[in-house]
């Protein structure tokens, strides 16, 4: 083979190389730039050429060499970076612990419960804490001075301005009389929220606490409707089929009941909760009076609708043994840190 064509063959060669680890960049190191390479043989036959082809290829011969060099430097430098950077990845390691909040016992009850009346077609409303009077009281048929008022004993909110006071809303009804002020029927609503009475607070009772309420209004809505609904939700929150209505009274619904679910008198807890009757009170409820169909804007001669209201923080002490509803609001974090999110 003619010397130009041994050049022309090894710049083939060199170009077509890529080796896939450092043992291959070092065989290729061996075999063309070694002691004993292809370099250092072509270098010896270069000596012997004619100085006419000595000026064509010296240059040639030396780039290539330069070349292969350059190419094992950036090769090596490429693979062992790799190779780092796999040994730094240690899968066996154990992982960094990632502490993870507890969801509130309230916001569990919340989230269960609007979940099952999302699935019957009920949407979530909200309505500020700090109410006027007109949508606390006299929208629901309190009217002033009405007896009533005193069933929930309220938290006023002085006005400086010499305006109206306002009130800690002392049921999330109030939410409903926004919704059917700004809505028309259909309305298929739930109302979770904080509530305000002035009450003595001690293990059972506080003057913060949290309610659900709901309403549905729409053309031919009645009180089957409502039983019916009240059973559903029963069996999914609770997981009882049995429940029962007890005449009872509120202003902004007539008729009126107390919803008892039957819990059973199976243990010695059962007895406890339903106080040896086997019966436990879990919400108000009712048919939406006309008189508040009217004062809300919404014509009573064609629509009639249902709503109950129910407290959270019950359910929460009978659900995770709670003894001492202050529990519920002093945020001490070893009593948080008790209850694992179902998410
Ligand atoms: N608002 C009532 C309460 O706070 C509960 C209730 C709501 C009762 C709807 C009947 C209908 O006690």
């Amino acid at each position: 083979m003619k010397f130009s064509e041994k050049i022309e063959a090894l710049k083939k060669e060199l170009s077509s190389h890529q080796p896939s680890d450092l043992d291959a960049v070092e065989a290729f190191r061996i075999k063309y730039l070694g002691s004993k390479g292809l370099f250092k043989d072509l270098f010896q036959e270069f000596k012997s050429v004619s100085s006419e082809e000595k000026r064509a290829f010296g240059k040639v011969l030396n780039g290539l060499k330069n070349e292969a060099e350059e190419k094992v430097n950036s090769w090596k430098e490429q693979l062992s970076e790799q190779k780092t950077e796999k040994v730094s990845i240690d899968l066996t390691r154990p992982s960094m612990l990632r502490e993870l909040g507890a969801e509130h016992p309230i916001s569990i009850i919340k989230r269960e419960i609007i979940d099952i009346f999302h699935g019957i077609g009920f949407s979530v409303a909200e309505g500020p804490e700090i109410e006027d009077d007109w949508h606390n009281f006299t929208a629901l048929n309190f009217p002033p001075e009405h007896p009533a008022r005193d069933m929930q004993d309220t938290f006023f909110v002085r006005n400086p301005n010499g305006e109206e006071d306002h009130v800690l809303r002392t049921h999330t009804s109030s939410v409903q009389v926004r919704v059917m002020t700004n809505e028309k029927p259909p309305i298929r609503i739930i109302a979770p929220g904080r509530v305000f009475r002035n009450e003595a607070v001690s293990a059972r009772s506080h003057c913060i606490f949290h309610q659900i309420e709901g309403l549905y209004i729409d053309e031919g809505v009645t009180f089957a409707d409502m039983k019916q609904t009240l059973e559903y939700f029963a069996k999914e929150f609770f997981g009882k089929s049995k429940i029962r209505l007890r005449p009872s009274y509120f202003p902004f619904t007539e008729p009126s009941a107390e919803v008892d679910v039957y819990w059973g008198l199976e243990n010695e807890v059962d007895h406890r909760i339903t106080k040896g009757t086997g019966w436990l009170e879990v919400m108000g409820c009712g048919m939406v009076d006309p008189a508040v169909l009217e004062s809300c804007g919404i014509d009573p001669e064609k629509y009639s609708g249902f709503a109950f209201g129910m407290g959270l923080e019950r359910s929460a002490m009978q659900r995770f043994q709670i003894p001492d509803i202050r529990m519920i609001f002093e945020n001490d974090i070893r009593f948080l840190k008790q209850f694992q999110s179902t998410f």
